[in-house]
């Protein structure tokens, strides 16, 4: 347990100080505050994954099933949240976005140390975006440690060979023996479907704003966004689905 300094307040606690003193328009315009919060509020979010997906990789490491469901569970719901805020994003037309897209130079998505960490420790790891992040800041050490440590999708394969079982395969057609893993691997198929819902509504959302201009990153705007619609984390629990 940590002490309680007195007469702690809900501001001390929060640190909103600092919190709120970092949203820092760089234009007049009304609109790019709603900008600033939707990223920033995108990160606090990723933070949580993140945090919650490397409790999930510790329980799976130690065979502790149930836990790890409550912690991908947690990251599904969060994942709702997420695709869910693209409708006050949308609230932005392109006349608003327009008029203050200039200001954000070169910053993009396509930087998102986190968003990129969580992809790679779900096991989705192209190491093409590690150059994303200059050598020897904290982004590239976190994106470097991350893909050389194992994935969330390394840990269940590992565990599912402790247990026994043969493939995926054999674990969903004979449910009923495997069923933790069988649960288990459902989780994983609830964040790999959010994550792609997530993508979805983000390309639907870009279209909408600035229709078929290339991004502030320098790719080809929609056209990259619907080439990642077919990413998947566990790529062998959606094809052994076929089979079945
Ligand atoms: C006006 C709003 C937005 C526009 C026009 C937009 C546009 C784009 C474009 C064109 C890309 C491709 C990279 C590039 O060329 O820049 C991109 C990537 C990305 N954006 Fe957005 N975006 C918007 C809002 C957001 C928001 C609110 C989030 C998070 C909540 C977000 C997260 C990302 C991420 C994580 C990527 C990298 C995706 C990947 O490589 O798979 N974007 N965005």
């Amino acid at each position: 347990m940590t002490a309680h300094p007195d007469g702690m307040t809900y501001a001390d606690y929060l640190q909103l100080d600092t919190l709120l003193s970092a949203q820092a328009p760089l234009s007049t315009l009304h609109d790019e505050m709603l900008f600033i919060v939707i990223h920033q509020t995108k990160e606090l979010w990723l933070k949580q994954m993140l945090h919650e997906v490397g409790l999930a990789m510790t329980l799976v490491g130690a065979d502790r099933f149930a836990e790890a469901y409550k912690a991908l569970a947690r990251v599904s719901r969060i994942q709702s949240v997420m695709t869910l805020s693209w409708d006050v994003l949308a609230t932005l037309t392109p006349v608003d976005y327009g008029r203050f897209r200039d200001v954000l130079g070169t910053s993009s998505g396509f930087q998102s140390a986190q968003f990129r960490e969580l992809e790679y420790r779900l096991g989705i790891k192209d190491p093409r975006f590690l150059d994303y992040h200059e050598g020897g800041t904290a982004g590239h050490a976190r994106l470097k440690r991350a893909m050389d440590e194992p994935s969330l999708w390394d840990m269940a394969d590992a565990a599912r060979q402790r247990a026994g079982a043969d493939s995926w395969l054999s674990v969903y057609r004979d449910a009923d023996r495997w069923f933790e893993l069988y649960q288990l691997a459902e989780k994983l198929i609830d964040v790999d479907d959010a994550l792609a819902g997530w993508r979805h509504k983000h390309v639907l959302t870009v279209e909408r704003i600035i229709g078929g201009k290339t991004g502030t990153g320098g790719s080809a705007g929609v056209k990259y966004l619907e080439s990642t619609l077919t990413k998947r984390a566990f790529p062998e629990l959606w094809s052994l689905r076929t089979q079945l």
